[in-house]
C-alpha cells in the first residue's frame, strides 16, 4: 500500500498542484540533496534510513519526461521489511520553486483503498511493484516543483522519505514526427 500510495501522492500533488493557490509562504532555507536518480526532466531521492519498514527500490516514469496534458504512468518498486499497519501516514509537502503551494497530511491506508488496487493494509512484508497511470493537467505551470513525502507508521516511527523534483520549465526535445 506504501509504494502506491507513493504513486497516488505524487500524481495527486501534481494534480492539486495545478489547482491550489499559492499560500504565500516563502521559505526561509533551501536544502538541496543531491538527486540519487536524475532523468530529464525529474530526479528521486531516498530520504529514509536503511531501517525503515519500507524500502523505496525505484521509481519510474513513463513517459520520461512527463510532459502536461499527458497519461503519465508511475512504477514504483518497493519492499515491505516490517508489516505496515492501519494507521501509517505521510505528510507531503509540495513546493514551486521556493514557494509552498500544498501540505498535507493523508492516510496512506486510506489512499490504498481508494485507490483501485488489491494492496490492503495491513501489508505483509515482500516485494511490491505498483503501477498507476495519471493524466497530467494541462495547464500546470512551466516551473520546477518538488514533492516531499515522509511517512509514518501508525506509532509515528519512520515508514520511509521520498523526495521527488519534477521540472516542467525544461525545454523537452521534440520528437520525431512532431
Ligand atoms: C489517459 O488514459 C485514459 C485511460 O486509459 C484515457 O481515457 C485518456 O484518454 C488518456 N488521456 C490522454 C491525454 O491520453
Amino acid at each position: 500500500m506504501a509504494r502506491l500510495s507513493v504513486l497516488a501522492l505524487l500524481a495527486l500533488s501534481l494534480f492539486s498542484v495545478s489547482h491550489a493557490t499559492p499560500l504565500g509562504s516563502q521559505e526561509t532555507l533551501a536544502v538541496q540533496e543531491p538527486p540519487v536518480h536524475t532523468t530529464e526532466g525529474w530526479s528521486w531521492s531516498d530520504c529514509g534510513l536503511s531501517t525503515d519498514p519500507i524500502q523505496i527500490e525505484s521509481i519510474d516514469v513513463s513517459p520520461d519526461p512527463p510532459k502536461p496534458g499527458q497519461n503519465m504512468t508511475v512504477t514504483v518498486k518497493a519492499s515491505a521489511v516490517e508489516t505496515v499497519e492501519e494507521g501509517a501516514y505521510a505528510d507531503v509537502t509540495v513546493k514551486l520553486g521556493l514557494i509552498k503551494l500544498l501540505q498535507k497530511q493523508f492516510d496512506l491506508c486510506e489512499e490504498a483503498r481508494n485507490a483501485d488496487t488489491t494492496v490492503k493494509c495491513p501489508v505483509d512484508k515482500g516485494s511490491y511493484e505498483v503501477v498507476q497511470t495519471v493524466e497530467l493537467p494541462k495547464e500546470i505551470p512551466k516551473a520546477k516543483f518538488s514533492v516531499d513525502v515522509r511517512a509514518y507508521t501508525y506509532d509515528d516511527e519512520d515508514l520511509f522519505c521520498v523526495n521527488l523534483k519534477v521540472d516542467f520549465m525544461k525545454k523537452f526535445p521534440l520528437k520525431f514526427g512532431w
